[in-house]
């Protein structure tokens, strides 16, 4: 198989945030990352016409197209933004010629190990710099239960790697090591070929958006609770997916730039339309009212089988708290931007449980420290706590951002409350989730320069 390259990243491009006035305006975020991939493998894997409203045009999302494409499907984008996926339908798949690159895209890559390890074809899979480094075991191992195999692969179970599906996966029984819906998500999605039951047990429940688009194309699965937080979700095999239509509701780990920095700038106001507040991905907003902000949830309605808010926001005197483990998975892309709201809080925030956030796009549980502290903020890293001592914040520091998108914005958002200007080494890397997250902030009344 021709092993096609990386493609290059655009070069490095620093950029600076500066104290700003008042933030005020009505935005939407881009669509939320986690149902866009979803949504475009559930097409591939239909038969028909699967419709997206929404889509998150992200480079991380595009990458999911692409090897949609290379799988079978025909994807179209149309002159209003919507999306059209043909699917090839389960059982169904092409035998891809070239590697599947999925560049920075973590979801893309394992969801679409899933895919691949329930079909009888070989593909090889490979990311950037920052997708290599990442664990890939814990999607590999339950997968070589259900029959795949790993014909190559990386030191340590990492991209790039060959991987080669089963035609009949077995069914299996699997408890995730970790609260992880990829891992979660792979496990169903090669389940989806077995011809029989595939069973995910979860300790500590993770987002649902599989589960629900399972039975929005028809597949039969049940979910039900297991122990204090957990799930135990059961799919019957082989059933026959019908394309959709899906309607991507805004994206809650994108919403929670402009929502933190309206919070720590004083006198802002700000609303945020169409926010996806599924309970499994609302922790930061409980974390963040717990801290005395003033948050609203307006406009509160169902839409495309997701619950969604308009987010009104205002300036807040924050202040510190202690932050449960048992929640890291409901907001465990938000603890970058906690961080930076806990630096502007009164007193001491304690962020537990967070030894995940060490196996993200990077080790954000350093970068952000090493971010906090360039910028003059009291914290310590205690096993796999991350403690904030939080007042006013300098600012001044250049930051690291590792080929992390979250680590690039979350900083961006403490330039604009702290007293001299915050600079990250580089934006590029912004596009992978929210291409439009400058002229998005600067529309509410951010600087950037
Ligand atoms: C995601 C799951 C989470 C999250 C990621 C998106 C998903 O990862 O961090 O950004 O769409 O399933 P883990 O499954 O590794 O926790």
């Amino acid at each position: 198989m021709p092993h096609a390259a990386v493609h290059a990243h655009a070069p490095a491009a620093p950029l600076s945030a500066l104290a700003s006035g008042p933030l005020s305006g009505r935005v939407r975020p881009p669509g939320d990352k986690s149902v866009s991939h979803r949504a475009l493998i559930f097409g591939l894997l239909a038969i028909g016409e699967t419709k997206i409203e929404g889509l998150l045009e992200g480079e991380d999302v595009l990458r999911t197209a692409q090897a949609c494409r290379q799988l079978g499907a025909r994807i179209v984008r149309h002159a209003d933004g919507s999306w059209s996926v043909w699917g090839a339908g389960l059982g169904s798949l092409l035998q891809p010629t070239e590697t599947l690159d999925f560049g920075n895209a973590g979801t893309g890559s394992r969801l679409m190990m899933g895919v691949v390890a329930g079909h009888p074809i070989v593909a090889r899979f490979d990311g950037d710099a920052s997708l290599r480094k990442r664990p890939m075991k814990r999607i590999l191992d339950p997968l070589a239960l259900q029959g795949a195999q790993v014909l190559e692969q990386a030191e340590g179970g990492r991209l790039p790697l060959v991987l080669l599906g089963s035609s009949e996966p077995l069914p299996v029984e699997y408890k995730t090591p970790v609260a992880s819906a990829q891992i979660k998500s792979a496990v169903l999605l090669c389940g989806l070929n077995s011809p029989g039951q595939t069973t995910v047990i979860e300790a500590e429940a993770s987002r649902d958006h599989t589960e629900k688009m399972l039975a929005h194309f028809g597949a039969r699965v049940e979910s039900e609770a297991y122990g204090p937080h957990g799930r135990k979700i059961t799919l019957e095999g082989r059933p026959e997916l019908i394309a959709r239509d899906v309607r991507v509701p805004a994206d809650p780990s994108s919403a929670a730039f402009p929502l933190v920095a309206a919070l720590i700038v004083e006198g802002s106001d700000i609303v945020i339309d169409g926010v996806m507040t599924n309970p499994l991905r609302s922790g930061l907003l409980t974390t963040l009212q717990e801290m005395g902000a003033e948050i609203a949830l307006e406009n509160r309605r169902v839409e495309g089988g997701e619950e969604v808010a308009d987010v009104r926001a205002r300036f807040s005197h924050l202040a510190g708290v202690d932050v449960p483990a048992a929640r890291a998975p409901s907001m465990i892309d938000e603890y970058p931007v906690l961080a930076v709201a806990a630096s502007f809080a009164k007193g001491e925030t304690r962020m537990r449980g967070l030894s995940e956030l060490r196996v993200k796009e990077s080790d954000r549980l350093e970068a952000v420290a090493a971010g906090l502290k360039a910028n003059g903020v009291d914290c310590e890293i205690v096993g796999d706590d991350l403690i904030v001592r939080g007042g006013r914040v300098a600012g001044g520091g250049m930051v690291e951002t590792h080929l992390d998108h979250r680590i690039a914005m979350s900083f961006l958002v403490m330039g604009l409350a702290a007293e001299k200007k915050v600079t990250v080494d580089d934006e590029t890397m912004i596009a992978t989730s929210f291409p439009a997250f400058r002229g998005l902030m600067e529309r509410l009344g951010a600087r950037f320069s």
